[in-house]
């Protein structure tokens, strides 16, 4: 059975006091919950994220990864370093990262496999434009991307990611994929991974993100292939996050359904 998982995705955004409420209003209802909580935070903030989450239980992320593992590359931070800031996850190949920084599937990829090799987790964004979704390309811009990563990752590997779907045109928009669209994708992504290797088929977590938010989030939790959300403008309301998190079905209530 996967476990859901909620990562919060907060971008550009945060300070000192700013960081330390949020992560505080999370703290508190966060105990009550049987879904895995994340927060992936600004670099510079992960040492002080890092101490108010310890012994929480919510898991530390980063939102980048640099490709190489150390040298002359001016601003890039390792999965090393990450690593000793104690991440357990990193956010890779975003499409604002994609579009903004010119990343490639294959520097996703490399990304990827680096976080890996670090003992993190590289929670790995795909997901098309509106162009692309009106020009029935959404298959064939999904396949790319993740074929990118299954080709250079070995199966066992393959098993250790996470997959989040996020449709460009649904990122920060207010509009939001219907639970039929994201779990026709997400369809699609698991039955790519099943052939890469029978347990990253049935282990790997193939998050949700675009515009996610209280009212949206159980009817697309119900959805047999989301196994819960990359969330950014609602993780920054600690009550917004909590209720997203909040809305995900009970394993069992979901298997009763089907
Ligand atoms: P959003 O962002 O929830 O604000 O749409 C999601 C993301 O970019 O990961």
């Amino acid at each position: 059975m996967r476990r859901k998982l909620f990562a919060g995705n907060w971008k550009l955004n945060g300070n000192l006091v700013a960081n330390g409420t949020l992560l505080r209003g999370i703290k508190s209802g966060a105990d009550a919950m049987q879904v895995e909580l994340a927060v992936c935070v600004p670099a510079p903030y992960l040492a002080q994220c890092s101490e108010i989450l310890a012994h929480s239980g919510i898991a530390l992320g980063a939102q980048d990864v640099s490709s190489h593992t150390v040298g002359a590359y001016t601003g890039e931070v390792s999965a090393r370093m990450l690593q000793d800031f104690g991440c357990r996850y990193v956010i890779v190949g975003h499409s604002e990262r994609r579009e903004y920084h010119c990343e490639t599937n294959d520097d996703v990829a490399n990304k990827a496999q680096r976080a890996l090799a670090a003992g993190i987790t590289p929670i790995i964004c795909v997901g098309e434009t509106l162009g692309e979704r009106e020009k029935e390309q959404t298959t064939g811009i999904i396949h790319a991307q993740m074929n990118a990563i299954l080709s250079l990752l070995d199966p066992h590997e393959t098993a250790d990611i996470v997959v989040a779907y996020e449709p460009i045109w649904a990122i920060g928009t207010g509009k939001t994929a219907t639970p039929d669209m994201a779990q026709e994708v997400h369809a699609i992504i698991r039955h790519m991974l099943e052939v890469k290797s029978a347990e990253a088929g049935r282990g790997v977590r193939i998050l949700y993100g675009g515009s996610m938010r209280p009212e949206n989030a159980e009817a697309l939790l119900r959805m047999p292939d989301i196994d819960g959300g990359l969330i950014g403008g609602a993780a920054l309301r600690a009550t917004d996050f909590l209720s997203i998190a909040a809305a995900a079905p009970s394993p069992d209530a979901r298997q009763t359904e089907k």
